[in-house]
């Protein structure tokens, strides 16, 4: 039986799977030559040691479906059983399965550490998304799927979101609505910093392997046409 807190992320996520996510797609939802391809120049030297790769917080699985392509066995995981469906019900390599699960649900993270061992992960836009009071529980989770092998890797909104929104609405075409619709349907983003990021995954033997500040793209224009591109920071982790 879950409890209340690891229901209300699938709970909430699944609302705007549902609604706002059927009436067009989700405004990260960007080709992986601009997402997870440009990320590998990062994670891909640190994912050699084990062959499974974890999509966490994969949403409708695009990265997944491409890290398929890359890695021996994908499982990509969410929190949303419609985004899981959404999944499933697309083309997707014989190597990649989607389930249903919570980054901050022990027991859940135990069961597939059982299943796979060590694991390298991949996570896009999750940890934002996390309660400030359920992140520390949560990183612990992802040091525990890794292990003594794997690496995570990690590409979080930064913490400057609400600024650069600010900033920036005036110049925005189609903003407002699907910023809005994220807002609302789901957890607010609270951002998260580069040393957020290191006083959560640098405990024990773990470092940080890479860490540094870019941006993650959109499928928004600026009304003279520019891509939206959202500050943000990333890291990758592994043991020693
Ligand atoms: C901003 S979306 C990013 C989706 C995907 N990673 C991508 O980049 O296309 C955040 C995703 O994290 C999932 N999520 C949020 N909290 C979660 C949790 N506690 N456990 C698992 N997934 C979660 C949501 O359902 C949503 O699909």
């Amino acid at each position: 039986m879950p409890n209340a807190r690891v229901a209300m992320y699938g709970k909430f996520w699944d609302v705007f799977y549902r609604k706002t996510y059927a009436a067009g797609k989700a405004l990260w939802d960007v080709p992986p030559e601009e997402s997870v391809l440009k990320d590998y120049e990062v994670f891909g030297p640190a994912f050699k040691q084990v062959g499974t790769v974890l999509d966490i917080g994969c949403g409708t699985g695009e990265q997944s479906k491409f890290l398929g392509g890359l890695y021996a066995k994908v499982i990509g995981v969410d929190a949303a059983p419609r985004a899981i469906e959404i999944a499933n019900a697309s083309d997707h390599p014989s190597n990649v399965q989607f389930r249903v699960g919570d980054l901050s649900d022990e027991a859940f993270i135990n069961e597939l550490r059982l299943q796979s061992g060590d694991m390298n992960v991949y996570m896009r836009g999750v940890l934002h998304q996390i309660r400030q009071p359920d992140r520390e529980e949560v990183a612990g989770n992802l040091l525990q799927l890794i292990g003594d092998k794997g690496a995570l890797y990690l590409i979080e909104v930064g913490k400057n979101i609400k600024e650069y929104f600010r900033s920036a609405s005036k110049s925005f075409h189609e903003l407002p609505d699907a910023v809005q619709e994220t807002f609302i349907s789901n957890l607010p983003p609270h951002g998260v910093d580069e040393s957020e990021i290191a006083a959560l995954f640098c405990r024990e033997d773990y470092q940080l392997r890479r860490q540094g500040s870019g941006f993650l793209n959109t499928n928004l224009l600026l009304r003279d046409g520019t891509p939206v591109k959202i500050p943000a920071v990333f890291g990758l982790i592994a043991k020693n």
